[in-house]
């Protein structure tokens, strides 16, 4: 059976289940990748942030000698808040491209609506505990990501962790769609007013975190570490013989939002995968639906107080 996939407006198709890379470094996310191309995954999603683009590269390439087609596969990478900067958007993602040994990508997306301090710490500082920042709008990177396009680099370009009004600003300002937004979403952040806006602008929600990073300390410090004991997904997850986070992942999925799970243990990459042999009922979709509580774990805290900020805006 093929696995599920959504239409963006650019005509494309993207598969609803990735594989998710972010902390996966050198030789595991090397491995997890290959892993996951053997399961049938056909979409990793990374960022020059995530410092992982070589390792990827080097799965794909091996992948490709042993038959596998570039048009058979959907990578995402991210333009970094470090590359806000106009003369910085060509170049970051001439870097991407080379690191992963492709000459195009099938989406660029925007990481994060506020520009840090231009420079090749991805963190700068500004010495009081807070991010430095860079006065750019988005919307002048946004104009610098559509030239991505025009060039061929990029097949469609989107944005991550933009509220609603910052989104809506890009439909209504740019020239060239954004097809995707990519945003934390699990069944403790439900983002149901967010979905509802993609669905009518023809934008697509991608949830990361869907599992809510399980056992990680940001877990624990916003009290949402009980997700996959959750007694509601528990409950759901024994009447169809599924594990919780299967329940969380298809959940995403039957909801027409792309879901992007991490992993770096090969069973726990197939667990992950294996979704395609049962189906949610509108009752369970409704129970999970009513489990958000807004339990936030990536608030971007060093950018908190920056008039684009975006987590006091609506999602
Ligand atoms: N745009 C953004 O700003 C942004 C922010 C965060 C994340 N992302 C993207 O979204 C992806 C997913 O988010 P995430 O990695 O933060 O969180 P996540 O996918 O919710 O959780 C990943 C964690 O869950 C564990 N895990 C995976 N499958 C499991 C299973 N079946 N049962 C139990 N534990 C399981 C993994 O452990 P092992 O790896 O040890 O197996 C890992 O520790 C990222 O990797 C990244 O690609 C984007």
């Amino acid at each position: 059976m093929s696995w599920p996939v959504v239409r963006l407006c650019t005509g494309a198709s993207m598969p609803l289940l990735g594989l998710g890379t972010w902390k996966a470094r050198e030789n595991d996310c090397y491995q997890a990748v290959k892993t996951a191309l053997g399961l049938g995954y056909r979409h990793i999603d990374t960022a020059e942030l995530y410092q992982n683009e070589k390792e990827i590269g080097k799965a794909l390439k091996e992948n490709f000698a042993t038959g596998l087609k570039r048009e058979e596969l959907f990578i995402t990478s991210k333009l970094w808040s470090t590359r806000h900067h106009p003369d910085d958007v060509l170049p970051a993602c001439q870097r991407s491209l080379t690191d992963l040994g492709l000459d195009y990508l099938d989406l660029y997306l925007m990481h994060f609506p506020a520009a840090r301090a231009r420079g090749d710490n991805f963190f700068p500082s500004d010495g009081k505990g807070k991010a430095a920042m860079m006065d750019i709008h988005f919307m002048e990177t946004w104009k610098a990501m559509e030239n991505l396009v025009d060039a061929g680099l990029v097949k469609a370009i989107g944005v991550s962790n933009f509220n609603i009004s910052q989104m809506e600003e890009v439909l209504t300002n740019g020239r060239i769609k954004p097809a995707v937004n990519q945003v934390e979403s699990h069944p403790y952040l439900g983002c149901h007013r967010l979905l509802e806006c993609c669905t009518a602008k023809d934008v697509v929600m991608t949830a990361y975190c869907p599992l809510a990073r399980p056992g990680s300390q940001e877990a624990k410090d916003f009290g949402v570490d009980s997700l996959l004991q959750d007694p509601a997904i528990v409950e759901i997850s024994q009447k169809h013989g599924k594990t919780t986070a299967q329940v969380c992942i298809k959940w995403q999925i039957q909801r027409n939002v792309v879901v992007i799970p991490k992993s770096v243990t090969p069973a726990r990459i197939q667990e992950n995968s294996q979704l395609f042999d049962f189906e949610l009922s509108e009752d369970e979709m409704s129970a999970i639906n009513n489990l958000d509580r807004n339990a936030r774990l990536v608030p971007f805290l060093a950018c908190k107080g920056h008039p684009l900020y975006p987590f006091n805006g609506e999602f």
